[in-house]
């Protein structure tokens, strides 16, 4: 079987190292991978729909799994299949359901969905009113993909009418910011439950924690994510029942209703209140630093579950009874202005866990940092404090010029 992997972070690194040892897979194909990819199987330089469609035909790929969320919602699935080429992951229009807010943010309305308070606002005149009868902090998001920069926390009218004004006006997400989701703000904890999806039915997998602050004590400006902790160790079993009930059940029935059924992935990205689990958001794919965790986790076969899904078959998906931990290395400046190009050294120290790469590629015999998030060390132990003394002391034998992480992860 010949497998295309489309993506180059953390998250196709741990999809990667998990299908690595299948022996029905001949060949793994990366599309642009990373310096952990590159070992597992070929990195091939592509970007377009188009070129990913003709490379996909020409090397008779069997299987394409689609990490990051910008290809699906451009319609990666509606031109593969048009080709018959199987790709796990939605088609455009359920896609939308991470592409545009407001399309997400009716669904969840429409069904029932448990969620902030929000309206939909395409006028700037009118959501610049809207903002004067508000009680703050206030939540103001550009509807379309704006690579997660696109949510702004307000505390005051002022910063909320700036917010509409570079959104609207200024546009400095473009096309994204044309139409806005300006919501109630929830005060409490975060959670990601990721769900595979086989048409019919999801299958959640454990809850994580993602650290989205840059700086220790969740201090800082949000990132794509410093770390993971698998299960959530704050996500209880009534909070579960919570997300079942008045999300996950709702959102299948949504999804059935309006013929949205898709083989792939759902991620609910959650808020966790005194008044219960909300939803804040749903991404229609894989998590970045999720999957490090859950895949570390996860006992199953990862290309049976995937197959499974895709001929729309039940999965029993079954995790360690363990903790996993993956701290992430990140370029110096990082979410701001970053230099690229440092030699990584320190892999081979490594005694207790794994380490994946992200934005790190080789070249010649040399790994050097290629993006802000560079790479991620994994680990699992029978205590959360197992393996974040694991990731940890592993951690301090990797270096690069400039290179921080947090020292947080996994404390409790
Ligand atoms: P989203 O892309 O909608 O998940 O928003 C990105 C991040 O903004 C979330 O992970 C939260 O940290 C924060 N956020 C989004 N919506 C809200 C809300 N209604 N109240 C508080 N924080 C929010
Ligand atoms: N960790 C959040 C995301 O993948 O969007």
């Amino acid at each position: 079987m010949r497998i295309l992997i489309i993506g180059e972070g953390g998250r196709e690194s741990a999809l990667a190292a998990k299908l690595q040892d299948d022996p029905r897979i001949t060949k793994m194909f990366f599309a642009n991978g990373n310096a952990t990819t590159d070992v597992i199987g070929k990195n091939v330089h592509l970007s377009e729909i188009k070129e990913l469609r003709d490379f996909a035909i020409k090397e008779k790929i069997d299987l394409t799994i689609v990490g990051p969320e910008a290809p699906l919602v451009a319609g990666l699935k509606d031109e593969f299949k048009k080709h018959d080429l199987k790709v796990f992951g939605p088609a455009h229009k359920v896609a939308s359901l991470e592409g545009s807010k407001a399309f997400s943010k009716k669904f969840m309305q429409t069904y029932d969905i448990k969620t902030a308070k929000a309206e939909v606002f395409e006028s700037y005149n009118e959501a610049k009113e809207y903002v004067q009868t508000q009680q703050y902090p206030l939540v103001i998001k550009a509807s379309g993909l704006a690579g997660g920069k696109g949510v702004v926390i307000c505390d005051t009218l002022e910063e909320a009418e700036a917010t509409i004004h570079d959104f609207m006006i200024r546009r400095i997400f473009g096309d994204a910011g044309i139409r806005l989701v300006i919501e109630e703000y929830l005060e409490g904890f975060e959670a990601s439950i990721i769900a595979f999806s086989n048409g019919e039915k999801l299958f959640p997998c454990v809850a994580a924690k993602d650290y989205k602050k840059a700086g220790n004590g969740d201090t800082g400006p949000n990132t794509g994510g410093m770390g993971c902790v698998a299960p959530s160790p704050e996500f209880t079993q009534a909070h579960y029942e919570d997300f079942e009930k008045n999300i996950m059940r709702p959102t299948l029935d949504g999804l059935k209703a309006e013929g949205l059924g898709f083989k792939g992935i759902i991620f609910f990205g959650l808020m966790v209140t005194k008044n219960g689990t909300y939803l804040l958001e749903y991404n229609m794919r894989f998590g970045d630093p999720e999957t490090q965790v859950l895949m570390a986790l996860m006992e199953n076969n990862l290309l049976d579950v995937i197959q499974d899904c895709m001929d729309g078959k039940e999965v029993d998906l079954k995790f360690k009874d363990e903790k996993a931990v993956c701290l992430v290395m990140c370029s110096g400046g990082y979410p701001r202005n970053i230099e690229l190009g440092f030699e990584i050294v320190g892999e081979d120290k490594l005694k207790y866990s794994k380490l994946l790469y992200a934005g790190a590629i080789r070249k010649g015999d040399k790994v050097v940092s290629n993006g802000g998030r560079v790479l991620n060390i994994v680990a699992t132990g029978a205590t959360y404090e197992d393996a974040r003394n694991k990731v940890y002391e592993d951690a301090s034998h990797v270096h690069f010029d400039y290179g921080f992480y947090r020292e947080d992860i996994g404390k409790f």
